[in-house]
């Protein structure tokens, strides 16, 4: 009690007697992480063996098979046979492995070659850890040599193991990199005569994000870190629905031991290993200080199931009936296991995970753009009203749609208003007209219905005239930030040559993280936010859509942001009403993004615009002028200290 006087106080000294500030969302600026564009495996998941479980197939992407991404190799004269078999897999949920049999081993062996994801990179003296799953068929013992080589042959470092038992059985070791090469490859030869079974070929770089096992790829985890989101949405997206109900994505089969996840299509052309699964996405969350926001299917599939939109798919379909109390108990379920104690069922799983403490789950999506039907309407009701019964305390997050307007917007709003839903989730991809023409959007939303959460938006490209634009409509967030709760662009990640869908906020390829210029205005918002918008500071010469303001106050630092987005050719001037705030610090730090308005950072290095900060003295700030092109951002340091 105490403390909240306090800071009542320091708020009321620091706006100088004002009453103007309006409390707004602490967790407005976030990020949507979806398996998009090889946005995990491939990417992020720090995986170098693709289709390491031999279970890629045809549904997955045209003419792939169990044995896509590996060579069947002899070396020295070496010969044998290799065969995908599936009679006594590691695991039900992973039905397909290697057997080789080896006639003869030659001088050098037989075996496997995988080439990762478009060429394994590795450095100098860095250490990959392998692991494999092998059963001896045999009598005799099988040795392996495990090596790494550069695409012309030379060998880059070498381990071995040997199999010593009947059953499938872990092999683990740990390989030197003697070089530096960004398109190596992975290859097992067994080097005795006999025959054994071979599984999940796994090679990790051992400097994974925060060192984790099963982890993360550490630069690209580091450039999401930096972003500084205040929560992160996932795994999707469509992704979620899935396509058809048999491939929506289903929480409980992404945890536990990867090699008994449950595997399946991604429905943006490619193969989930689940690999990245729960347990990973909210230990992310929790490395990087973000709140987990994870979305889970209204028990109806995507709308475009089948192709839908291109030649008449098999479209959204409900889970039947029967089976909707055991679909709802595993929605139940994840907050149990997210959130229960280590006594519970779910919480002990989490805690034999190595997770024994709450992850804090606050946030539960349940749909992602369904089509509003009565199958989707019924499903969603049953889902909303059980977590409501049994968990009030968790924030349900509904969805109108995949349009800033239209059908399923207008129904999905009427319907989230009768359910009373906490939050719905709209999405938008327009052009930048659209997000400068309506900076005004949330004006005039009713501030005792439902919240947003703007769950998807991108403009349509990545120039520094679609960040502003985006920058602009961001400045109306956070004025309307009592009503709009979460906001996050889309998609977040996309790889070199494996991207079907443009723009996204950050692009890399296996060596190099691009990213754009719509990303340094996301992390300039999300490390300038505040939970007080303070209206009357500001007043431009011209008041007029291309340019646009906003000024946050952050009640933990006590630190008051302003920021300007300037979209004309011409600088604009601005009064600033700096006398109103006291108990600042003499100085404050000035930070801006500014270049040609056509300027892009897709995929070149380095990058060509990206922010700068400098310090200047306070007094500087009651009149500025704002350059053209320009998100400037001022951030008043408090110089009260706010003890928490
Ligand atoms: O962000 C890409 C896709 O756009 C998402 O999967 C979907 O929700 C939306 O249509």
């Amino acid at each position: 009690m105490k403390t909240k006087f306090r800071l009542i106080v320091l708020l009321f000294i620091a706006l100088g007697g004002m009453a103007q500030a309006k409390k707004i969302s602490p967790d407005l600026f976030g990020i949507f992480f979806e398996d998009i564009n090889y946005a995990a495996d491939g990417g992020l998941y720090a995986e170098m063996i693709q289709n390491r479980s031999f279970e890629y197939n045809p549904s997955d992407h045209y003419g792939w098979n169990a044995f896509t991404a590996w060579d069947y190799i002899t070396k020295g004269y070496a010969y044998g046979t290799v065969s995908i078999e599936t009679n006594q897999p590691v695991h039900k949920n992973n039905p397909h492995y290697v057997i080789l049999n080896i006639e003869d081993a030659g001088s050098e062996g037989i075996g496997l070659r995988n080439t990762g994801f478009d060429g394994i990179v590795v450095k100098a003296g860095e250490h990959y850890n392998f692991s494999v799953f092998l059963r001896q068929l045999s009598e005799n013992q099988i040795p392996f040599s495990i090596k790494l080589f550069d695409k012309k042959g030379k060998l880059l470092g070498e381990s071995t193991v040997t199999t010593n038992s009947h059953d499938w059985k872990k092999y683990e070791t740990t390989i030197t990199a003697t070089e530096s090469s960004d398109s190596a490859n992975l290859v097992l030869l067994a080097t005795a005569k006999g025959k054994v079974a071979i599984d999940m070929v796994s090679l990790f770089p051992e400097k994974t994000f925060k060192n984790r096992q099963n982890g993360l790829r550490a630069d690209l985890a580091q450039t999401i870190a930096d972003l500084h989101p205040k929560f992160i949405r996932f795994p999707g997206g469509c992704l979620v629905h899935g396509d058809g109900i048999g491939n929506m994505y289903r929480w409980e089969n992404t945890i536990g031991p990867v090699e008994q996840r449950v595997e399946q299509k991604d429905i943006w052309g490619y193969h989930q290993t689940a690999g990245l699964g729960y347990f990973e996405y909210f230990q992310f969350c929790e490395d990087i200080g973000a709140k987990p926001l994870p979305v889970l299917p209204a028990g109806v599939s995507c709308q475009n199931s089948g192709g839908t939109w291109r030649i008449g798919g098999t479209g959204q379909k409900g889970i039947p009936e029967a089976e909707m109390p055991a679909y709802i108990q595993e929605v139940l379920d994840l907050i149990e296991w997210a959130n229960g104690p280590v006594t519970s069922t779910w919480g002990a799983k989490r805690a034999a995970a190595g997770h024994p403490d709450s992850f804090h789950l606050q946030y539960i999506g349940i749909g992602n753009e369904d089509k509003q039907t009565p199958e989707f309407r019924e499903r969603f009701k049953q889902i909303y009203e059980a977590v409501k019964a049994k968990h009030p305390e968790i924030t349900v997050i509904g969805t109108v749609g995949p349009a800033p307007g239209g059908e399923d917007f207008e129904l999905g709003w009427k319907f989230a208003r009768q359910l009373q839903v906490p939050i719905v989730d709209e999405h938008y991809y327009m052009k930048p007209e659209w997000f400068i023409a309506n900076q005004h959007r949330y004006d005039t939303y009713d501030r005792k219905g439902p919240k947003v959460y703007v769950g998807e938006y991108a403009s349509h490209g990545s120039t520094l005239y679609n960040a502003l634009s985006e920058a602009a409509y961001m400045t109306s967030l956070e004025r309307n930030g009592d009503v709009v709760q979460l906001s996050s662009y889309a998609p977040l990640l996309a790889k070199k040559g494996h991207t079907q869908w443009n723009p996204d906020l950050i692009y890399f390829s296996n060596t190099a993280v691009f990213p754009t210029v719509n990303y340094y205005v996301q992390k300039l918002f999300a490390t300038n936010s505040g939970d007080q918008y303070i209206d009357h500071i500001i007043h431009p010469e011209k008041n007029d859509s291309l340019f646009a303001y906003s000024v946050v106050r952050e009640t933990k630092s006590g630190d008051i942001c302003l920021k300007f987005v300037n979209i004309n050719n011409k600088p604009e001037n601005v009064k600033i009403d700096i006398s109103k705030f006291k108990g600042l610090k003499s100085t404050m730090d000035y930070t801006i993004l500014t270049g040609k308005p056509n300027d892009q950072d897709r995929m070149e290095s380095p990058a060509i615009v990206i922010p700068h900060t400098n310090t200047l003295k306070l007094n500087t700030a009651s009149k500025l002028l704002i350059p053209p092109y320009s998100l400037v951002i001022l951030r008043l340091k408090s110089s009260l200290k706010s003890k928490k």
